[in-house]
């Protein structure tokens, strides 16, 4: 790796948002924690659909009651839905709103890479369902390196400069399907990420030209039914060892809570300062007061080059089970921290949101 990155780059400081392309690829490290032949997918969405059953059979799956809202579209295509109780930042799943039967599928996440999977062992024990585990938020977490679920995926393009790339693998060893044709998609998104490295560099490119390219690439993405990746995004994955971005991931997210705790903003705070021995966090999230709070401080970060996205929005009544997702999803804010940043970066970036005070756009 070369030294410190700074979100200023060699041209125009812009924080968040997707990645641009990286000539940057750490290969150093220990193994990953899934096997070296393991299928490339194109997208997380895409290997759910990909282990449904046949057609006709429509199984039940439950799914936390905060996640991503389209994902849980995109299953319900195949899948009859039902929601436990799991919000972020409260130590993890309420498995006591997990009533199964057998031959139900449950999908597990590490929701924001904050969690350490404890409460699934003993739930597990003498449950006859299929449980698939969601590493997205921390594919390399000791979760994910010790779990022993039917299934377990990470989209990787979450974490990874990649146009698309998601993984899976069977810790019980059980079979896994194969990825199909290409996703649609990768183009786009693969356009987008090298349009946006030039605009970076100061290039004179529109912002709008690449967001577009990424917007349509995404549209793609939504109807995956669990194409395989690009060749470039399988060639990628199966040299990475991306442990070391891990670590800068970990340390920015540190540094940005110590500086904001050491002056918090009136009426902003962390949905958690802490995470299980053994993961990296996805990013700082902010929970604000109330949802004018968090769109006020969104767009005044927007002014200044920081895109802070919204994991996820959650349609208010979409969860008949836990109102309390679409109103906290509407207070929440994702600082992104990533292996793009280093620590002066994170100065500017708990500086602005400091600067946003009581202050509204
Ligand atoms: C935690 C989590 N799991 C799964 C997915 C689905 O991944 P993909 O967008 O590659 O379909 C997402 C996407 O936002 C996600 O955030």
């Amino acid at each position: 790796m070369s030294g410190e990155p700074t979100g200023m780059r060699e041209g125009r400081f812009e924080v968040g948002s997707e990645f641009d392309w990286s000539d940057d690829w750490p290969t150093e490290g220990d193994p990953l924690p899934w096997p070296d032949d393991a299928p490339i997918f194109a997208t997380g969405r895409g290997i759910i659909a990909a282990l449904a059953p046949p057609e006709g059979a429509r199984p039940r799956l439950h799914l936390p009651s905060y996640f991503c809202h389209d994902v849980a579209v995109g299953a319900s295509a195949q899948f009859d839905l039902a929601l436990y109780r799991h919000l972020p930042g409260r130590g993890g799943p309420d498995l006591d709103t997990l009533t199964t039967r057998p031959g139900d599928w449950v999908l597990a996440a590490n929701l924001f890479g904050a969690e350490d999977g404890a409460a699934w062992v003993s739930w597990r024990r003498n449950r006859d369902v299929i449980l698939i585990e969601d590493h997205t938020h921390d594919p390399l977490s000791a979760w994910a390196r010790g779990t022993a679920a039917d299934y377990a995926f990470a989209s990787l393009r979450k974490t990874l400069p990649i146009p698309d790339g998601a993984v899976l693998w069977s810790p019980a060893g059980l079979g896994l399907p194969p990825a199909g044709d290409p996703a649609a998609g990768a183009t786009a998104k693969l356009e987008a990420m090298l349009l946006k490295r030039a605009y970076l560099r100061g290039a004179p490119i529109p912002r709008d030209s690449y967001r577009a390219l990424q917007i349509a690439g995404e549209r793609q993405f939504e109807t995956d039914r669990g194409g395989r990746a690009s060749v470039l995004a399988t060639e990628l994955l199966h040299r990475v060892r991306p442990w070391a971005w891990r670590t800068r991931r970990k340390r920015n997210v540190r540094h940005f809570l110590r500086r904001l705790e050491a002056d918090p903003p009136a009426g902003i705070a962390p949905l958690f300062a802490t995470w299980p021995a053994g993961g990296a966090p996805f990013a700082a999230i902010l929970v604000c007061a109330d949802g004018a709070l968090r769109e006020s401080l969104r767009r005044f970060l927007i002014k200044r080059s920081i895109f802070a996205a919204v994991h996820w929005p959650i349609p208010a009544g979409s969860d008949p089970l836990d109102t309390e997702a679409g109103e906290l999803s509407s207070r929440l804010l994702t600082v992104p921290l990533d292996q793009r940043y280093g620590p002066e970066d994170v100065d500017r970036m708990v500086e602005t949101v400091l600067a946003h005070g009581d202050r509204t756009v």
